[in-house]
């Protein structure tokens, strides 16, 4: 198993360049199951999960050719509408097939994804606006298995706001049978990227990035290109490196307009930002103010940002609360920031972190994927060498992760 060698105590400094966005690139994939014609995507990240997907969709029949950051998938006919337990359980998001799979096949059959290392993550709104639209769906033996004629617009109210959830139902709603309204959708700026692809191809979708999501079901969809978006937590994680780390930093191809709550806790923290349309820049010349944050869906603080934010608060000056209230397990990482020294106390869904001058290498494990993130950033802060463990977890959602921070003059090595 790799795991990367990090010598602590630089600043960082130079431009990286942004990767697409892996939770767009994911769905977008998806999308391609609605139409026997090609989906052309660009800004397609290298990364596992990226990959996964590719081997999934390949195993129902897809076409998937990939060359840089291009990616083209034909999914001619569908031979097997099959999510195996084995890919399922890697990648959760794999559940997005759903949803697509049963508007143009009629039928699926999708492994339950069961538990993941940051909590419980059901699917039941995924199942619930599926039957509203007229599914119906047996959990067999660990599996879903999915069936309708053809789906039927509905006004589903979700219980709660879920991403993928929101984004399977807007790709089943496209191919459906009348109008379907998405209540309490989710705001993700990867819901409405989804939404474009989606229009590309012949898609009837308004309201996409709002919580009212209405979608007019057509016939049928065609081919279509589409440049995926910018990724908006790795453009957040490298913003957090350079506010632990100090120095200063340019980040091509983002979307600031995505990262409105990030930036606001940067500034606080004391950080310099200056935007245009498609750069940050960011400087920190001083040891970061501590910043509470209390993770909420989309525009809110992101979850997916909170281990981050956690490292960066490790070595602040003052107290910050870091607040969890998307999963129920996310904290995993505060232990392992403690074996760098970090001074941080559970209570509840409430991390209560006082920042130290210092921090010390040491060997720590990966537990997911931001949680690896956050112990790369306090590696990069830490005096002496930090060995990440299991970083195979960083390879499914950081492109070329040691690469872009050694650029930035960072000492970061990967050992096989
Ligand atoms: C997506 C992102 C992930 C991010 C998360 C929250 C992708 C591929 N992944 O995950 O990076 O951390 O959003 O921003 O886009 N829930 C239910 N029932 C459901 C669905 C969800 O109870 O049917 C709960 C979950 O357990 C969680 C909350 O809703 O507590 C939000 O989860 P959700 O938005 O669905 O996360 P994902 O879409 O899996």
């Amino acid at each position: 198993m790799d795991k990367l060698r990090i010598t602590g105590g630089r600043p960082l400094e130079g431009e990286v360049r942004v990767s697409g966005a892996k939770n767009a690139a994911l769905p977008i994939m998806c999308a391609s199951l609605l139409t026997a014609q090609p989906l052309k995507l660009g800004n397609v990240p290298r990364l596992m999960d990226v990959s996964t997907m590719a081997k999934l969709l390949g195993q129902m029949g897809v076409e998937v050719s990939r060359s840089e950051g291009k990616m083209t998938l034909t999914a001619r006919t569908i031979q097997d509408p099959t999510a195996s337990y084995d890919l399922v359980k890697t990648m959760r998001a794999s559940v997005l097939v759903l949803g697509p799979l049963l508007a143009r096949c009629g039928r699926a059959k999708v492994s339950l994804p069961g538990g993941c290392a940051i909590g419980q993550r059901p699917v039941d709104q995924h199942v619930k606006g599926l039957q509203a639209m007229g599914a119906t769906i047996a959990i067999e033996h660990g599996y879903m298995h999915a069936s309708a004629e053809r789906l039927r617009g509905a006004r589903i109210v979700m219980d709660l706001v879920s991403v993928t959830g929101t984004e399977n139902l807007m790709m089943a709603a496209a191919l459906a049978e009348g109008t379907t309204l998405i209540e309490n959708a989710a705001r993700e700026p990867e819901v409405a990227d989804l939404a474009r692809a989606l229009s590309a191809m012949g898609a009837k979708i308004q309201g996409a990035g709002s919580d009212v999501i209405r979608i007019e079901g057509v016939a049928s969809l065609g081919g279509a290109g589409h440049e995926v978006m910018p990724d908006r937590i790795e453009t957040g994680t490298y913003l957090a490196a350079v506010a632990a780390a100090g120095g200063k930093v340019r980040l091509a191809g983002a979307e600031p307009r995505s990262l409105d709550a990030t930036l606001e806790k940067l500034r606080e923290a004391g950080a310099k930002i200056a935007l245009n349309n498609s750069t940050i820049e960011i400087e920190m010349q001083e040891r970061p103010q501590a910043v509470s944050v209390r993770t909420a869906p989309y525009p809110g603080f992101a979850t997916d940002m909170q281990a981050q934010f956690m490292a960066l608060a490790a070595i602040a000056r003052g107290t910050a609360m870091i607040t969890e209230t998307i999963f129920e397990n996310r904290f995993m990482h505060a232990l392992e920031l403690q074996r760098l020294g970090a001074d941080i106390s559970i209570e509840g869904n409430t991390a209560v972190v006082r920042g130290v001058e210092r921090l010390q290498g040491a060997r720590v494990m990966a537990t997911d994927l931001r949680a690896s993130a956050g112990l790369v950033i306090a590696a990069l802060v830490a005096e002496g060498e930090t060995v990440v463990d299991r970083i195979y977890h960083l390879d499914r959602g950081y492109e070329a992760l040691e690469k872009k921070l050694s650029r930035l003059g960072a000492r970061v090595e990967r050992i096989r």
